[in-house]
């Protein structure tokens, strides 16, 4: 890395190390990367039907392919129609064939709960296996609810954490009462429920994202909701998909931010989902003062997306927790960097969800956005911020955690001088090109 070149480019390059120079603002359009949660479970289900189904604008980066390589290793033919256009050749409920080796769920909570759901079904042996992060992910949430379902499974430390060793076949319907409010959990169950005759539901604290139930609806399968429980009745094999996936809110909203509190600011991004059990960050946002309006909006395969314009704003301080927090789980770091930036303190609450994703991101954001000159503090409840202290130039780790790594970035751009984020590479896990359009659209 060398100062004079901030952002050492090409398309497949994927630096350990990144300095980011304070910017002026952001100005342009952008597209940002295809949704995460839509591309795994649109392969998952794809692969569940019978016959082939097309999959536009599917994300490419690591987690997803990762989902796709399992898939195929389960015995689904997969192949490309362009660089972003899946094509999965389903074979079926009963098609999928016990692996001849291992799964390998990388960095990804999503391709192992799910699958792990999708493996009870499966007559025979699924092993899991995952990177140091995924190691370290509570298991225990599926693996209950997929127990009393009748599948056998194992993992380390009592069953806790990955590897997870599956044995699945003949399973039972089964209502889960789920103790967090999780969409893996939730998605889990009823994947593994479309192989069984009869009524599988989940009751969920409060209603996390729900992508599986649009696109089992979509293909065919009978799905119902009732307040916080969600139910299917299986056993339907669903209908193959022909399904684009839009960009991914979670992605966009790193730019949502960075252009709120950058002033002089203004961006439109192109084609964002705006499924309502995802849009607390921009609920929040609004309720902080932010100027984001939706254009262009449409529903495609079931889900909404729009056009995002976002213009600089002054943000204030605000409360964050409750029920809002699984429509906004993933966006906590980006909101986090939004309160640094706002008039006053603002209150974290309910967030300890946060503990269990890639990192520790509670302890993440404590250890990097202090470090950084942000006035931050744990509490018993969650996070304070006081926002308006200068952010400070200087060197953080984001430990690996793509969303704390792109986090760091923005905080970059808004410091007084630049901030080195180390270990970014990271960042392909769900934006492989987040340091190029940060490019495109930083004015210095
Ligand atoms: C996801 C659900 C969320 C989210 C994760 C993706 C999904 O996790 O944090 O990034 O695609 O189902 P939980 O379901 O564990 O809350």
């Amino acid at each position: 890395m060398s100062p004079s070149s901030p952002f050492p480019l090409g398309a497949s390059d994927t630096p350990q190390c990144r300095e980011v120079q304070p910017a002026r603002c952001l100005q342009g359009e952008l597209v940002v990367p295809a949704d995460k949660s839509m591309s795994h479970r649109a392969a998952l289900l794809a692969s569940l039907a019978r016959g082939r189904s097309r999959v536009e604008n599917f994300l490419t980066a690591q987690d997803c392919l990762d989902t796709v390589a399992c898939l195929e290793l389960l015995g689904v033919p997969v192949s490309w129609a362009g660089p972003t256009t899946l094509l999965v050749d389903g074979v079926g409920l009963d098609g999928l064939r016990e692996p001849a080796d291992a799964l390998w769920a990388g960095n990804s909570g999503t391709t192992m709960r799910l699958l792990a759901g999708v493996a009870a079904g499966i007559p025979g042996l699924t092993v899991l296996r995952g990177d140091a992060s995924l190691l370290r992910r509570p298991m225990a949430r599926i693996r209950e609810p997929l127990l009393a379902m009748g599948a056998r499974i194992d993992g380390r430390e009592g069953g806790r954490f990955p590897p997870l060793v599956i044995r699945g076949g003949p399973l039972r319907p089964l209502r889960w009462r789920s103790p967090v409010a999780s969409a893996q959990v939730k998605s889990a169950v009823l994947l593994a429920g479309l192989f069984v005759e009869g009524e599988t539901s989940v009751c969920e604290p409060a209603i996390s994202r729900d992508h599986t139930e649009r696109m089992l609806t979509g293909a065919g399968v009978p799905v119902w909701r009732e307040g916080t429980t969600v139910a299917l009745r299986g056993r339907v094999t669903p209908s193959p998909l022909d399904f684009r996936v839009p960009g991914d809110l979670s992605s966009a909203a790193f730019w949502l931010v960075a252009a709120s509190v950058l002033p002089g600011s203004e961006l439109r991004i192109r084609g964002v989902g705006v499924n309502p059990t995802r849009t607390g960050v921009l609920d929040v946002l609004l309720a902080m003062g932010a100027d984001i309006r939706r254009e262009n909006e449409q529903i495609g395969g079931g889900e909404p997306f729009c056009d995002l314009v976002v213009r600089s704003a002054c943000l204030r301080g605000t409360t964050i927790g409750g029920e809002i927090v699984p429509r906004l789980i993933d966006e906590l770091p980006i909101l986090a960097v939004a309160a640094a930036c706002a008039d006053g303190r603002t209150l974290f609450t309910d967030v300890d969800e946060l503990r269990h994703k890639e990192s520790d991101r509670l302890r993440a954001i404590v250890r990097c956005f202090s470090a950084l000159g942000v006035e931050v503090q744990e509490t018993p409840e969650g996070l304070s911020i006081q926002g308006g202290a200068q952010i400070l130039g200087g060197q953080v780790a984001s430990g690996g955690d793509h969303r704390i790594a792109m986090c760091l970035a923005v905080l970059g751009l808004l410091a007084s001088g630049p901030v080195t984020v180390v270990d970014t590479a990271c960042v392909a896990t769900s934006y492989p090109a987040f340091f190029s359009d940060l490019q495109r659209i930083v004015q210095r």
